[in-house]
């Protein structure tokens, strides 16, 4: 049967990816495909490498109360499996959308970010059915493949199903399959929920095709240390693994991190060449670092570009909408949060500044700070170029600094600076000669007086 909306579709692929589940070996209350690898949800990386086969469609299946999930995967279609019967009932909402689809479904698990392309592409490439496996290195909360005696598949077990016999097998179900669409429809109406965890399993399919006389083609993926992730400590090692990937990559195109295991990036993260990364550095999504820059160690960075030849750190923490421009430096404990720092300009200890523009060749005094907040409204502030601003001064916001001004140091500033002018907003000092021997004088003849003892 063909249908107007998947033109040629005896060879085209949909592809239905289950996220609906409670995830609750998580123990939390976000759900389980939302959490972060490498600083976006696992259900992305997915996506990403499924979009590659370009299939007609991309279905994801979650439960009622998952919006952010239809957030993350947007444009990709959602469908809401009511209640959570299980992996088999999960597939049912996504093939009222797949009516008169007649092509190969792959359905995969939302739980499993790192598939490899080239065994989706085997898997789809196969006639009839076939399932994903793996030679796993702790089968511990896995179905195991159990074979006939000329080595085809006989039935895949559920842990909480299996005997001891079975539960030694080591080949195990990736949890993926590709089914041909004309069937799928009817092999799920027969699943039932007869077993130790009252679910509908999609694992029971093969048996149920096999009675079509459907045969059950395994793939088998490499052996992996653990397989999906249903616990925080696979999602821990899934971490482990996506930043080596990221850190080779970079290593790879030009950058020297000196300790790579302490520094952690982001799936986004893109570098030139020639820089180097101390030890101990973090980069969130949303950092595009420059040709020649050097990230000294202990910063932390987000959403921030940076361009060539800047020196960041050591201890700096670059806040998302910032951009560092050519050949400026950032020192240590700068906090940059919105703003913009020419080329040039330099801020090298102990400030914040927060939506602000500074000026190409401007000098930041250390101790600056940028007060951008007044407990209701955030302001924005312009400091122009070549201008001096001198230690532990604060600019009260909105303020325009012009071009080539000066600011004395410990000054409070809340008025705009003209160009070349000198801004200075400070009590006087005044000098009390021969004050400071008489009041020690003073104090002295007290203790004398009273002894050690603390005056009322
Ligand atoms: C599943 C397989 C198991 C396989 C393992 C590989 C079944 C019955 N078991 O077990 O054989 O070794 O994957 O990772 O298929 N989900 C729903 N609705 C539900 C239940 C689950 O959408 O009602 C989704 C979950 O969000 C998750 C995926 O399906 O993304 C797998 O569910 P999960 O509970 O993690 O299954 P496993 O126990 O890992
Ligand atoms: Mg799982």
């Amino acid at each position: 049967m063909t249908n107007q909306n998947f033109p040629n579709s005896n060879s085209a692929l949909a592809v239905i990816i289950l996220a609906a589940g409670k995830g609750s070996r998580m123990k939390s209350a976000l759900p389980k495909v939302m959490h972060e690898i490498a600083g976006r949800p696992m259900i992305n990386w997915l996506i990403e490498t499924v979009e590659q086969l370009n299939p007609e469609k991309i279905i994801v299946v979650t439960a009622p109360d998952m919006g952010d999930v239809k957030d993350a995967v947007a444009p990709h279609q959602c469908v809401i499996q009511k209640e959570q019967l299980g992996t088999g009932d999960a597939v049912k909402p996504a093939m009222k959308e797949l009516q008169g689809f007649d092509g190969k479904i792959l359905v995969l698990m939302g739980d499993e970010p790192f598939l490899d392309l080239a065994d989706l592409q085997n898997m789809i490439s196969q006639d009839g059915l076939s399932v994903m496996a793996i030679e796993a290195h702790d089968p511990h909360g896995l179905g195991r493949m159990v074979l006939k005696s000329n080595g085809t598949l006989d039935k895949i077990v559920e842990e909480k199903d299996a005997s001891d016999e079975q539960r030694a097998i080591t080949l195990c179900n990736a949890g993926n399959f590709c089914f041909p669409a004309k069937h799928l429809g009817d092999w799920l109406e027969k699943l039932n929920n007869d077993n130790k965890a009252g679910e509908y399993y999609l694992t029971d399919i093969p048996a149920i095709a096999a009675k079509d006389g459907v045969e059950t083609h395994v793939i088998t993926a490499g052996a992996r240390n653990v397989w999906g992730i249903n616990t925080r400590l696979e999602l821990a090692e899934h971490e482990r693994m996506a930043q080596i990937m990221l850190r080779t990559r970079a290593m790879q195109n030009g950058v020297t991190m000196i300790d790579p295991d302490s520094v952690t990036l982001s799936w986004d993260t893109t570098f030139g060449q020639d820089i180097i990364i101390q030890p101990h550095v973090f980069i969130g999504p949303g950092v595009s670092v420059g040709d020649g820059t050097t990230i000294r160690a202990f910063s932390h960075i987000e959403g921030t570009t940076i361009g060539q030849s800047t020196k960041i750190g050591p201890f700096a923490r670059l806040r998302p909408g910032s951009s560092i421009e050519e050949g400026a430096a950032i020192g240590n404990f700068i906090e940059v949060n919105r703003s913009t720092i020419k080329a040039g300009a330099k801020s090298k200890h102990v400030s914040y500044i927060g939506d602000t523009t500074i000026g190409e060749g401007t000098n930041i005094g250390a101790g600056t700070i940028i007060a951008n907040y007044d407990g209701f409204y955030k302001h924005k502030s312009e400091i122009g170029k070549n201008v001096f601003i001198g230690s532990n001064s604060t600019l009260i916001s909105p303020v325009v600094i012009g071009e080539g001004a000066i600011i004395a140091a410990g000054s409070n500033i809340n008025k705009d600076v003209p160009a070349n002018a000198m801004g200075i907003g400070r009590s006087r000092q005044e000098n009390h000669n021969g004050w400071a021997s008489e009041y020690r004088k003073m104090k002295q003849n007290q203790k004398n007086k009273l002894g050690k003892k603390a005056v009322k």
